[in-house]
């Protein structure tokens, strides 16, 4: 959209974007215009198409989740078109659909001391917009065979699991990986783990969500019911080699994990703080692997693998960028299976 500034003699092109102005709450979230942006010489300009949103989007808004400056932009995870590049870039070109990395300093490795603090969607500005600059070694090329909708949805939660299931000591084809929950970081651990050659388990609370679940190639175990009995039965009372902790419950997973094998510390649903049978954990020599996303070239491997397997991730449903705020409530309180998505510029 192009529009004449009062005093200006040059048309300025300008852009939508969502804001929290002067505070962080949903109910201030707000849609303003700004400059588009231009990029520097190592920058893209990305005509955004899709952003999707996570729990830390929802806990952030609630001011659960650490105190960010307003102004922000919100959402971390987001797919757009190349529009504009400068001069220097070399890794993108115009017409290439990309996702800006959520923790931009990350390249590869693991976790290093300040990596963490720039992130988007908090401190730094997000994606909820139609137009988004960013450094070209901040984002990485969509797999070829999603669109943008699909693409929006993997920077923080399949990323994450990519880095919780495969690196440094990764699951093995014949593991066990449990999981609690069908919201978006547990269906890619189901997808992934079973691309990987794993047995994969899923509690959940959700009982008319048990063929779907199947039909993604897990076995499910009732929330409401014994499951944990289940498990161990399953397992021939072994217990699971990995399970991915989405809720908190670690303290309670001790006795369902196998000696030497891990309990990946993902999320805190139910709970930010347990307390620890640290003497159980100790003699079953059990793992505890705290994760904070994953780096860039964790997302390209992602990327590769679901190029390779074809997986798409599972929508649970689209919104127009009108109705972005209701995102927030739909994760909330709508119980989605699969990732809540905003479409922007009528992509879907
Ligand atoms: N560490 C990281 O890098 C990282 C990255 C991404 C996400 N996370 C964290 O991982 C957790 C999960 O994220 P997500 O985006 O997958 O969340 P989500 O989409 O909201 O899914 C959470 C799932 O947990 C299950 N659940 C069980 N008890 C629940 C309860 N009392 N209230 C709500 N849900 C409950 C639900 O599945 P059922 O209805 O099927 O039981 C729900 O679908 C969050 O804590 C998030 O912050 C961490």
């Amino acid at each position: 959209m192009h529009f004449r500034r009062a005093g200006a003699a040059r048309t300025i092109a300008r852009m939508q974007t969502y804001l929290y102005p002067d505070r962080i709450s949903l109910a201030a979230l707000d849609l303003v215009e700004r400059p588009d942006p231009a990029p520097g010489p190592h920058d893209v300009v990305l005509e955004m198409r899709a952003a999707s949103i996570n729990y830390r989007d929802v806990a952030i808004a609630r001011g659960d989740y650490g105190a960010f400056a307003a102004p922000l932009v919100p959402l971390s995870d987001g797919a757009g078109v190349v529009v504009a590049r400068g001069s220097a870039v070399t890794r993108f070109s115009v017409g290439d659909l990309v996702c800006p990395v959520y923790v931009p300093d990350w390249i590869a490795g693991s976790l290093q001391e300040g990596f963490a603090r720039r992130r988007l969607g908090g401190p730094l500005d997000g994606v909820l917009a139609e137009r988004v600059r960013v450094h070209e070694a901040d984002a990485v090329k969509a797999p070829a065979h999603l669109d943008a909708v699909e693409a929006a949805t993997l920077p923080i939660a399949a990323v994450t699991v990519w880095q919780t299931l495969f690196a440094d000591d990764g699951v093995r084809p014949g593991d066990v990986v449990a999981v609690q929950g069908t919201g978006g970081v547990s269906l890619f651990t189901v997808q992934l783990a079973r691309a990987a050659g794993c047995r994969v388990l899923v509690v959940t609370r959700s009982a008319e969500r048990h063929a779907e679940l199947e039909r993604l190639g897990a076995d499910v175990l009732d929330a409401n019911g014994d499951w944990r009995a289940r498990l161990l039965a399953l397992t021939h009372g072994r217990g699971v080699d990995r399970f991915v902790d989405v809720l908190g419950d670690v303290a309670r997973l001790v006795p369902l994990v196998r000696v030497g094998g891990t309990i990946a510390i993902v999320g805190f649903v139910e709970t930010t703080h347990t307390t620890l049978d640290l003497p159980a954990t100790i003699r079953r020599g059990i793992t505890l692997r705290a994760q904070s996303a994953g780096s860039r070239a964790s997302f390209e491997a992602l990327v590769r693998t679901l190029e390779v397997t074809k997986l798409r991730p599972k929508i649970d449903r689209v919104l127009p960028f009108e109705r972005a705020r209701d995102a927030w409530p739909a994760l909330e309180r709508g119980r989605p299976f699969g990732k809540v998505v905003i479409a922007i510029g009528g992509s879907r």
